[in-house]
């Protein structure tokens, strides 16, 4: 592998794409596709269809790998991800060495490579190392704001991007009004203060299953639980993130 091209694909709507990333994909010997997700939000088919609505080379091969699972034995979590991370990289590598040599080779990446996502970080550690090119993809961030149609931030303020455990851990951040909640499996919400924030919520986001609430969590919380179980119910699995702001006192 010459060249490996990360290619963000937005949250599951194909229209989401950038031509950019169109362009790579098409430019690509060959693709890497994960067969199963090591979480148990299965992906695949959605990166299928987005290799279906926009691949047009008939040359670019698309391959399927295993994704490996985290060693549950390794106790220490970041010696575990660094593992697993080691891991992905030799599926990659291995993959690649069982089939006619590509020089370009290219991986969809869920949203984009540089919010909450490793593949940069393994990218690293193939050798020899590639040429390692980005085409930036729509964040679940972006997504939930545009379905919502609200600005990130507040007038000239600071927005905290942060996971479900720090939130429920360290509480909401001091130094921002504006909290943005991705990887939360727990509804870290219910910690908070009900009556000290707004909130807007979505999950699925650009999939057909996508579902949205907000309002004030006194009132909104509730309703999320019950919306949150319900698209897990009907869809087997729920993806979700949330902006949390302080609310001015009245
Ligand atoms: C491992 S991170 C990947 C984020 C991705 N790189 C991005 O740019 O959005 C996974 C988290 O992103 C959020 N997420 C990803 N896809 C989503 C979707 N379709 N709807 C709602 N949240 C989503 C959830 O908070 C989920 O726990």
């Amino acid at each position: 592998v010459q060249h490996l091209s990360l290619i963000g694909i937005g949250t599951g709507n194909p229209d989401h794409l950038t031509l950019a990333g169109i362009k790579a994909m098409n430019l690509a010997d060959l693709i890497l596709v994960p067969r199963k997700g090591a979480d148990k939000d299965d992906l695949a088919a959605v990166r299928l269809s987005i290799l279906d609505a926009h691949l047009r080379n008939p040359a670019t091969r698309v391959v399927s790998f295993d994704m490996p699972v985290r060693d549950p034995r390794i106790a220490d979590y970041t010696a575990r991800v660094e593992a697993w991370h080691d891991a992905i990289a030799r599926v990659w590598a291995d993959t690649l060495a069982g089939q006619a040599p590509a020089a370009r080779v290219a991986l969809l990446v869920w949203g984009d490579p540089s919010l909450y996502d490793s593949t940069l970080r393994i990218a690293a550690r193939l050798r020899p190392q590639p040429k390692v090119t980005v085409e930036p993809g729509i964040t679940a961030l972006q997504a939930l704001t545009a379905a919502h149609a609200i600005p990130l931030n507040a007038l000239g303020g600071p927005v905290v991007i942060t996971t479900g455990r720090a939130l429920r851990d360290a509480g909401f951040p001091v130094a921002s009004d504006t909290c943005a909640v991705m990887l939360d499996g727990d509804c870290a919400f219910q910690s908070l203060d009900p009556k000290a924030y707004h909130i807007w919520w979505g999950a699925n986001l650009g999939l057909d299953s996508q579902s949205l609430c907000s309002g004030p969590l006194q009132e909104a919380g509730p309703r999320i639980l019950a919306a949150r179980a319900q698209v897990r119910a009907a869809h087997g699995w729920v993806m979700d993130i949330y902006l949390l702001r302080r609310q001015t006192q009245p």
